[in-house]
């Protein structure tokens, strides 16, 4: 490492002045997480009765808050209006096309009861999954919120998503109701997501709400699909939150495992809501006049936590932005922030290494003295980008904070505290207070710089309560590697001297490209669901901006040949049975796959041909070793192609 990538970066005074939390005393206090989080649980929300119990603990299954009563959207509007901050603004969102919708705590109030009232009068009882197909739209919120306060778990599918999986999440989630919507514009194109829509839930017992967002003609089918316009026409506006227990379902994620079917990720509402409200309010500093923007997708973990519940839990001011950073030219992002005043920004190293490929010049057009903060999620950050992050938008004023947690965390485990935490370039530092973590291997903990696996070994208000029906998979996912207690995250690590974490991406059959989690074995599936396809073999390799991309081995059926237009359609099989970002790389058509004796596909070995490393270590357990040279030339060969 270049040696001004191991400099240290103390929290700037003037940042440490302000802070919420300016000294270590937290981490003491979190050594008692049972009254650590009670304390939290008191600050951020506000109940309708107490809890009995802060945590009743039944590895591999943790209750928190039990006994409690409260409701999400209670917390995340009501509250405001009561304590005088209705007109402050909740959302700023943006088209990509520049339309502009404001929201005040009392607008988004109202729209939310309304709609909720929309959900009741269609049928929607306590209890039922919604599931919410819609991009990045002020009706997405609106929809979960609207969820939350009748006591309807949501479950949000990325807009990007194909028909299908719309279709097995809304199959496994026995849901009965989709939002959706006509339209909508990337980069500068209508995409068409009503007829997808209709794909995924042709045949279906279902109902479908529709928001107009894009204004294209669609084909609307009576009774089965309504105008979220219309049905908001009639509703009625005060809709009383229903009180729910604390460890009632809010929403259920789905995401990727080490399989080809998608896991149900459980979320309550007294934990999560705790959890999330702690990390926003300490790990980015919100205080009542920041504008905050976190650029992710609401259809992913990072956009419920820290773009919905998180922030109104706070009662803080959110930019939301519909589109892609470099629309219609790379400034668009330095613009929102100029332009909107923007104080923290929350995004991911891969939109942060493709700005730093454009050019600085596209930032510096812009002036940005309105940043105080600055935030990293979804991947490792790698130093570079890290240092670039922090000269060239920080201007070396601000604090990074680089969160690493996951679906299954709810909320973040290890990062920085920004008034506190020394920063060292590409390490999200320390666990959370009141949380604890190890580094180990199967012969236990390792020592300080050695690789291992992260494990997490308290429990946290936030954390999953489950995968939906799906009890063994659940067990065998995160506590079995390393048993009951220690929560297996499925990430390499490092702890170095200084006791920093280094985190390393997935470890094993999950991939990470542009942050976004997808598993081998889902676009494994997805290639041999085409009839050419005999065997397929995939693996991520290192990619300049989106960290991984998935690599494809594939192996013919009998009468096909390889081709390039087999290998294009191959692609877009994959993209409309996923969507786009499952899309591979490339290609490579092989006669055989490397296999060990008892026909398990070698990965690993496929992993590192296809990564162009040199070693690719032992063969001899193969029960095919001849197969590796030749896919070794054979790679060669193309490489050079
Ligand atoms: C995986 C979780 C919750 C964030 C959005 C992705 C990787 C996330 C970091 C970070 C290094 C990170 C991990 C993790 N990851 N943040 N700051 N540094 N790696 O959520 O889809 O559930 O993916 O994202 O590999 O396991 P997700």
């Amino acid at each position: 490492m270049a040696e001004e990538q191991q400099q240290v970066f103390e929290p700037p005074e003037s940042f440490v002045k302000n802070a919420w939390i300016k000294d270590e005393s937290v981490y003491k206090e979190g050594e008692d997480y049972r009254s650590f989080w009670a304390k939290r649980a008191e600050e951020m929300i506000d109940w309708y009765e107490k809890w009995d119990e802060t945590l009743v603990e039944d590895p591999p299954y943790y209750k928190w808050f039990v006994g409690g009563k409260l409701n999400a959207s209670y917390n995340c509007l009501d509250r405001w209006i009561e304590k005088g901050k209705g007109d402050k603004l909740a959302y700023i969102w943006e088209g990509e096309d520049g339309q502009v919708r404001k929201f005040t705590y009392k607008e988004l109030h109202k729209e939310v009861n309304k709609f909720a009232n929309v959900l009741k009068n269609l049928g929607v009882k306590k209890g039922d999954v919604v599931s919410i197909y819609l991009p990045m739209v002020p009706e997405l919120p609106i929809a979960m919120l609207a969820c939350a306060r009748i006591g309807a778990p949501h479950s949000v599918v990325f807009a990007g998503f194909s028909a299908d999986s719309l279709r097995d999440r809304m199959t496994d989630a026995g849901a009965k109701y989709v939002i959706t919507c006509d339209g909508y514009f990337r980069r500068g194109k209508l995409i068409d997501h009503k007829t997808k829509t209709d794909e995924g839930i042709e045949g279906m017992d279902v109902k479908s709400i529709v928001v107009r967002r894009g204004g294209n003609d669609v084909n609307m089918k009576e009774g089965r699909d309504y105008w979220w316009h219309e049905l908001m026409e009639k509703a009625d506006e005060t809709c009383e939150p229903e009180v729910m227990d604390a460890e009632d379902l809010l929403f259920l994620m789905y995401t990727s495992g080490t399989t080809g079917k998608p896991k149900g990720v459980m979320h309550t509402t007294g934990g999560y809501l705790v959890g999330a409200a702690t990390t926003m309010k300490w790990v980015f500093d919100v205080k009542d006049d920041d504008v905050y923007w976190c650029t992710a997708d609401v259809g992913w973990i990072t956009g419920h936590s820290y773009i919905v519940y998180g922030p109104l839990a706070l009662g803080v001011t959110s930019i939301m932005y519909e589109g892609t950073p470099d629309y219609p030219k790379p400034d668009r992002w330095w613009e929102i922030i100029e332009k909107y005043k923007v104080s923290i920004l929350y995004t991911a190293p891969t939109a942060i290494r493709m700005c730093m490929k454009k050019g600085d010049e596209w930032v510096n057009m812009h002036d940005l003295s309105s940043l105080r903060l600055l935030g990293s999620v979804g991947e490792p950050i790698n130093p570079e980008a890290w240092l670039w992050y922090y000269r060239v938008v920080g201007k070396e004023r601000c604090p990074i904070v680089d969160t690493w947690w996951m679906t299954e965390t709810g909320m973040h485990i290890i990062t920085p505290l920004p008034g506190v935490t020394k920063l060292k370039p590409g390490s999200a530092t320390f666990p959370f207070p009141g949380i604890k973590a190890e580094v180990r291997d199967e012969n236990g903990v390792v020592p300080p710089g050695q690789k291992g696996e992260l494990v997490i070994t308290t429990p946290w208000p936030a954390m999953l309560r489950g995968l939906y029906h799906a009890h063994d998979k659940y067990v065998e996912e995160y506590w079995s590697k390393y048993g009951l207690g220690k929560f297996y995250t499925g990430d390499g690590a490092i702890i170095d001297e200084d006791g920093y974490f280094w985190l390393l991406g997935r470890v094993g059959d999950v991939l990470n490209v542009a942050g976004h989690r997808l598993g081998t074995a889902e676009v494994e599936s997805a290639l041999v669901d085409h009839p050419s396809v005999a065997e397929a073999a995939v693996v991520g390799v290192p990619h300049e901006i989106k960290g991984q991309v998935p690599f494809a081995y594939v192996v013919l059926r009998q009468g096909y040949s390889p081709s390039d237009e087999l290998k294009k359609e191959l692609i877009g099989h994959v993209s409309k049975l996923i969507g786009p970002t499952a899309r591979p790389s490339d290609i490579l058509f092989v006669d055989d796959l490397p296999k060990t004796r008892s026909g398990k596909i070698m990965r690993r070995i496929l992993k590192k041909l296809a990564s162009g490393e040199e070693q690719i270590g032992d063969t001899t357990t193969l029960q095919n070793p001849e197969i590796v040279d030749e896919i070794h030339r054979e790679l060669k060969d193309y490489l050079n192609k």
